[in-house]
């Protein structure tokens, strides 16, 4: 078997996660041709192990018939106010069980309903029906989107606590590109684990700060010393405190990820720009996860214009590296929790274990990065977690999500988290 063929046999070994397990998101539709996309962004929030339920109004029934979300879905699907064979009171049980609710696409009829409170269809009676945290998508023509109506009534709902996601900038229904387009499904349901962390999850007041990928140390303008981190690990860190209620900052080498609704990201290429980013966002932060692979070495100096073949000697090219600082270990931040990576080949406990004081962490995560379905760019890891007091803790094969998520956990359970 191939080590490619190996790493997607493992992925499916390691459970998908299910970071919407045991929760129940109520799905509002209306009328627009992007109506589409929720029937994406409904299997989204199912795969993510959420039990939907959908509420159309009769307009959004005409781009889609019901029975697309009928066929799709593992709750009950209300489209019309009057059809005798739906359960007695529907939207109000909707609106009671839902753990959220995403009206994706928003209209600009509904965001003005939604705001004055009227109940007239399936979508803004179950709204009105529920105490669930709100999240409203927007999807219009750019113009109408820039009413001052539609800005106002969409203040009004923030001000009140719904979540605004999007809209995008892009090509519109109504023709040519503006700011009006239905975000999409990935965003939709990340925004829904957002919110529902917000209101509910074990970080909410935290602010966590996440590094991802390889960094990125310029020889010329066209070549860098780097390596093979792809910053999956360090964002499903990201996810995993944004699904928890953090506020997150994930500081990456790599562009920024999608289904990152709830996560402020910033970009950097070397050791020092990642550096100087984490001692801006560390004033007030409660902890730093360090997943990033950071050089030790960067070349002495960045070759202004490309190097060419005749730059070299007959004895090759020596490229002189000088060392970077130690990142996590310079963070100035009395109060910051540092949570350290070891990435190993050999020895991985001796040396994942010396870097604990050395780097003044809470506590590392040593992956050893030989194996095919563990460290650099597959989707799982298999790592152990090292105390600075010398417990140690196996975990089996899980998806990186998963990692993250039982990191976020040892993190909260640190007497000085309290
Ligand atoms: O991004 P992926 O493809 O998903 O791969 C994930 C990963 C393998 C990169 C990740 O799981 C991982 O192990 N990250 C840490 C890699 C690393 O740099 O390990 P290290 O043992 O060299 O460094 C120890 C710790 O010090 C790390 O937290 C590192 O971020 C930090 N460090 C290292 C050097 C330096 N100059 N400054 C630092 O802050």
């Amino acid at each position: 078997m191939s080590s490619d063929a190996r790493a997607v046999d493992s992925a499916e070994r390691a459970s998908a996660p299910q970071p919407l397990s045991g929760r129940r998101v109520c799905l509002g539709v209306t009328g627009s041709i992007s109506a589409y996309k929720s029937v994406e962004a409904a299997r989204r929030l199912e795969d993510a192990g959420a039990i939907v339920d959908v509420a159309m109004t009769p307009s959004a029934a005409r781009f889609i018939p019901p029975l697309t979300y009928r066929s799709l879905v593992k709750g009950e699907v209300a489209a019309d106010l009057w059809d005798p064979a739906a359960p007695a009171e529907q939207h109000v049980a909707m609106g009671r069980r839902a753990d959220a609710m995403l009206v994706a696409p928003a209209s600009a009829t509904t965001i003005a309903k939604l705001a004055q409170g009227i109940g007239d269809n399936p979508v803004t009676l179950t709204a009105l029906a529920s105490s669930a945290p709100l999240v409203v998508a927007p999807a219009m023509d750019a113009v109408m989107f820039a009413q001052p109506s539609v800005q106002a009534n969409l203040e009004l709902l923030k001000a009140r606590g719904a979540f605004i996601a999007g809209p995008a900038i892009g090509r519109l229904a109504s023709g040519g590109q503006g700011l009006g387009r239905l975000l999409e499904p990935i965003e939709l349901a990340a925004a829904v684990r957002s919110a529902i962390g917000r209101s509910v999850g074990d970080l909410r007041s935290r602010h966590i700060i996440v590094t991802a990928g390889g960094t990125r140390e310029p020889i010329d303008p066209v070549r860098f010393v780097g390596n093979h981190s792809s910053g999956k690990m360090g964002v499903a860190v990201a996810e995993a405190a944004r699904d928890q209620g953090a506020a997150v900052t994930l500081i990456t080498t790599q562009p920024p990820p999608q289904g990152r609704y709830g996560i402020v990201v910033r970009e950097v290429q070397t050791a020092l720009e990642m550096q100087a980013e984490i001692q801006q966002a560390a004033r007030g932060a409660h902890a730093l996860v360090m997943a990033a692979a950071v050089a030790d070495y960067r070349p002495a100096e960045a070759a202004e214009s490309k190097l060419k073949k005749q730059d070299a000697d007959q004895d090759g090219m020596t490229l002189e590296l000088i060392e970077n600082p130690d990142v996590v270990a310079s963070i100035d931040a009395p109060k910051l929790l540092k949570v350290g990576f070891a990435a190993e080949t050999d020895d991985l406990i001796a040396n994942a274990q010396s870097k604990i004081a050395k780097k003044g962490l809470a506590f590392i995560v040593a992956n050893d990065v030989s194996q095919s379905d563990a460290g650099f760019q597959v989707d799982t890891n298999r790592v152990v977690i090292l105390d600075a007091d010398g417990g140690i803790e196996r975990l089996p094969l899980l998806h990186k999500y998963d990692v993250g998520a039982a990191i976020l956990d040892r993190l909260r359970r640190l007497p000085s988290w309290a």
